[in-house]
C-alpha cells in the first residue's frame, strides 16, 4: 500500500518540527523535514567547490545535487555527497540565504519531486512531512493536511529561549525577516481550504503532540 502523507506546515517557531518528530516517533511513523532539504541546498551554493545560485534554475538538480536525508524521527541526519551537514545547516549564514534558494520555481519543484521520492522510500506506512507548502503544493490530497501556527510573540520567544539576551535580538529579527521573505513565495500563515488550523500559543509542547495526534487519529 503507498506510504500516507501527514502534511504539516507552519512558520518558524510554530513547534512544527518539534512537534512532527514527536507525532512520528509516537505513531511509529516515517518523519521528513523539507526545510532541510532547502537549507542543505543553500549549504551547497555557499560551500566553495558548490554551485551558484543564479545556476539553480537551469541545472538538472536530481543529478547534480548528490543529497541524502533520514527518515528516521529517532535518527536524523543529512548528508550532502560525503559531507554530513546536520549542523552546518543550522548555521547563521545557512538561514539567512536560504530564502534566495527556495523562491526559485525550478529548485521548488525539484523539492516537491524530492519528498514524493523520499516518502515512497521510507518503507513506513506513513510518513509526517513538515515545511510551508505540503498542504498546498506538495501533497495537497493527503489524508490529513495541518497548518501549526503561534502568535508572533510565542514563536520568537521559542525561538530565542536557548539564546543570550543579546544574540535573542537578532534572531528574532532574522525569523521575522525570513517569514516575511518566504510568505511572499507560499502562504503558510493562513490555512487553505481543507487545511484544519492547531494554534500552539496557548500549548505546552506534550499538549500541542496530543492535539495532532488527535486530529490524525479522527482523520486517518
Ligand atoms: O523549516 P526551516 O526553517 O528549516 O526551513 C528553511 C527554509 O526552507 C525556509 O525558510 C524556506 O525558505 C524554505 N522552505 C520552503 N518550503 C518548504 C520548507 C522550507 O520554502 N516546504
Amino acid at each position: 500500500m503507498a506510504t500516507k502523507i501527514i502534511a504539516i506546515d507552519g512558520p518558524a517557531g510554530s513547534g512544527k518540527s518539534s512537534v512532527s518528530k514527536q507525532v512520528a516517533r509516537e505513531l511509529g511513523f516515517g518523519y521528513l523535514d523539507t526545510g532541510a532539504a532547502y537549507r542543505a541546498l543553500a549549504w551547497a551554493c555557499l560551500s566553495h567547490d558548490g554551485f551558484s545560485v543564479d545556476q539553480l534554475s537551469s541545472l538538472n538538480l536530481a543529478q547534480v545535487f548528490d543529497y541524502q536525508i533520514s527518515t528516521d524521527p529517532d535518527n536524523f541526519w543529512v548528508k550532502v555527497g560525503n559531507n554530513d551537514v546536520t549542523a552546518a545547516i543550522r548555521e547563521p549564514q545557512v538561514a539567512e540565504f536560504v530564502s534566495q534558494v527556495a523562491r526559485i520555481p525550478e529548485v521548488r519543484s525539484f523539492m516537491k519531486a524530492l519528498t514524493h521520492r523520499l516518502v515512497a522510500e521510507s518503507g513506513k506506512p506513513a510518513v509526517v512531512v513538515e515545511g510551508r507548502d505540503i498542504t498546498t503544493v506538495v501533497a495537497p490530497d493527503a489524508p490529513i493536511r495541518l497548518l501549526l501556527t503561534a502568535s508572533e510573540e510565542v514563536r520568537l520567544k521559542r525561538r530565542s529561549a536557548e539564546l543570550s539576551e543579546s544574540s535573542a535580538a537578532s534572531v528574532m529579527r532574522q525569523v521575522s525577516e525570513r517569514d516575511a521573505s518566504d510568505s511572499k513565495v507560499v502562504d503558510f500563515m493562513t490555512p487553505a481550504p481543507g487545511v484544519q488550523l492547531v494554534d500552539t500559543s496557548d500549548l505546552n509542547f506534550n499538549q500541542s503532540v496530543s492535539a495532532v495526534i488527535a486530529l490524525i487519529e479522527q482523520g486517518l
